[in-house]
Formats: C-alpha cells, structure tokens, sequence
C-alpha cells in the first residue's frame, strides 16, 4: 500500500459537490478504514506509465487484463455533463471499479459500514480499487479535469446500478465481507 491518499467524511450541505465538503472540524478516514471496506491503493509513478514495470506487476497479480485511458474534461469527453451527472448518482457494480490517476484530480464517495459517505481524494499516480457490490459516486473536483485509466478484469463491463440495488448477489456478498472485516 502507499501513501498519499486522503480521505475524509463529508457534510451533507447541498453546495457544490465538486467543493471538498469536509466537516469541520475535519474526520479523516485512514487507508486502514478504507481497507476494511475492501477499498485498496497504491501510490504509482504515472509520469512513466508507459513503460512502468511496477504497474505491469500489478495487473499481472491482479489480472486487469483490460485496460483503457478516459480524460474527463468538458472539451474532451462526449456528453461530458450528462455523464459526470451519471457518474455522481449513488450506484453499484457487479465488477470491481479499478481507477489509476494519471493527471487531474477526482473524488470517489464510498460509504461506510454506518451508510456514511467518505470522500477518497485522488490525484496524479494514484490507483484505487473499489470492491463489487460497494455503494459510490465520483465527481471532479473545481479544476473539472481528470485523466485516468480504467482497468478491468477481464472484457471491461461498465453497466451500473444506481440504489437501490440490493438485490444482487454480489451486494450480498460484499456485506457479509463487511461483516466479517
Ligand atoms: C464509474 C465511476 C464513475 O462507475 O464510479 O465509472
Ligand atoms: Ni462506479
């Protein structure tokens, strides 16, 4: 694991989402806490991702035999506000979400055992993991720019299911690692 990533628990005021929300006074959140909720990180050198041989063991370990880059900017990506308004809908996987930031800046809210959001601030190098069935929402930040890539086990599935999505064994399964975590 790395260093670098902050994480923190947000108000709930309906200002801005893309502003840090942070309570005041602040309540972080460790990468421990994080790993509890079966969100992992590490802290890569994205300036060479090309050729780094750190991120090949990675996906080699993890198998994300998939991988694809996404830059979410206003004059970059098609049906760029339709799609952050996707994004920010509270919503699940049945896959694994795995982001590594290669430049800009972006939030993922993951809840918590309580139903509680924490913000996960990411930034260039950073590569984060959210288990299947987790509940989350992503959003830029004010710099509204992020260049990340997307990495998949397997044929990437993108499809996602906004909550109430209860259901699917995959929820279910990730509750009881909740549970027992
Ligand atoms: C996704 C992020 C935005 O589902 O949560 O791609
Ligand atoms: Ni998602």
């Amino acid at each position: 694991m790395g260093v670098g990533l902050e994480a923190w628990y947000i108000d709930s005021s309906d200002e801005d989402h893309r502003m840090p929300h942070k309570l005041s006074p602040n309540q972080p959140v460790s990468l421990e806490e994080l790993q509890k909720l079966g969100v992992f990180h590490w802290k890569l050198n994205a300036d060479i991702y090309e050729t780094d041989p750190e991120l090949e063991q990675i996906r080699k370990d993890q198998g994300y035999s998939y991988m694809d880059i996404i830059t979410i900017r206003k004059d970059t990506l098609p049906n760029y506000e339709e799609k952050l308004k996707m994004f920010f809908e509270e919503h699940l996987h049945l896959d694994d979400e795995i982001r590594y930031i290669l430049d800009g800046h972006a939030y993922f809210d993951v809840r918590d055992k309580e139903d509680r959001w924490i913000r996960i601030a990411t930034t260039k190098g950073d590569l984060i993991t959210l288990p299947a069935g987790i509940y989350h929402r992503f959003t830029l930040d004010t710099n509204n720019y992020t260049k990340a890539m997307r990495l998949f086990v397997g044929g990437p599935v993108w499809k996602a299911y906004n909550r109430p999505a209860d259901d699917f064994d995959i929820r279910k399964k990730y509750l009881a690692f909740l549970q027992a975590s």
